[in-house]
């Protein structure tokens, strides 16, 4: 006999707080090939959730990346799923190149930001940049995100139902552009996507996996301004991120 979708629910919800009770924060999300299942087109789930993401058995082209991100920018559309949306003057996609090798993610838009519409373009943008040039590419070669697409008013942290309503647009775009690296800029961004609360300055410099994908979590630039004694410890994660895709 079928079960019922009230059943389902139930048997999800128990599996749910297993996990939960195990610690984990967020469960991570299988390959193809690790379960088998037939290849999902996300383009088929209209849903905004994480579960109908789903790794390509091969990859996207050029073209068709460029084309899955207009879709994801037009899906997100003048977004109100969150508070965020109330204070924001722009939305803040990201940006870059669809073939980028390396993908920066940060926290969210900060004032600057929020007025270009475009990520990273304010004092600790133009640090991420002349990092990005230090490790031999132009702004252009990669891909730069935020964890949540809109300002939180006076720069305060994203709150969790904020996040957990944008996240899975980050997933998206990553699932979309498959860096080879991806880099988390700071406490936000790293905790988010590894679901672990470790503190920054512990996690840092050690590779972990976001999605089956190498992830070096690293200070974020708004703290090496205030910190600039920290800026070669970034170097050197930089430099572990090179040695990785063999620069
Ligand atoms: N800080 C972030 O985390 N992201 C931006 O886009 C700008 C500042």
């Amino acid at each position: 006999m079928q079960k019922s979708n009230k059943a389902i629910l139930k048997d999800i919800k128990a599996v749910l707080e297993f996990y939960q009770a195990l610690g984990f924060e967020r469960l991570p999300l299988k390959t193809i090939q690790d379960t088998g299942y037939k290849i999902q087109d996300t383009k088929s789930c209209t849903m905004n959730h994480a579960s109908c993401i789903v790794h390509r058995a091969s990859p996207l082209n050029s073209g068709q990346k460029e084309t899955a991100l207009k879709e994801l920018r037009d899906e997100i559309g003048d977004c109100q799923r969150c508070k965020l949306s109330k204070g924001r003057k722009n939305l803040v996609f990201g940006e870059g190149s669809v073939d980028a090798e390396i993908m920066f993610i940060g926290e969210g838009p900060g004032e600057e930001e929020d007025i270009q519409g475009r990520p990273f373009v304010g004092k600790a943008g133009q640090l991420l940049t002349s990092l990005i040039t230090k490790m031999g590419f132009k702004r252009e070669d990669v891909y730069i995100g935020n964890i949540v697409k809109c300002r939180p008013s006076f720069n305060r942290d994203p709150e969790d139902d904020e996040i957990n309503a944008c996240l899975p647009f980050i997933e998206k775009q990553v699932e979309i552009i498959s860096p080879k690296v991806i880099v988390s800029l700071g406490r936000i961004s790293t905790q988010t996507l590894i679901g672990m609360k470790t503190p920054i300055s512990k996690i840092r410099g050690h590779f972990h996996t976001f999605n089956d994908i190498p992830l070096m979590p690293t200070f974020h630039p708004a703290y090496l301004l205030r910190n600039p004694k920290d800026k070669w410890l970034v170097w050197e994660d930089a430099q572990k991120v090179l040695e990785r895709l063999n620069k």
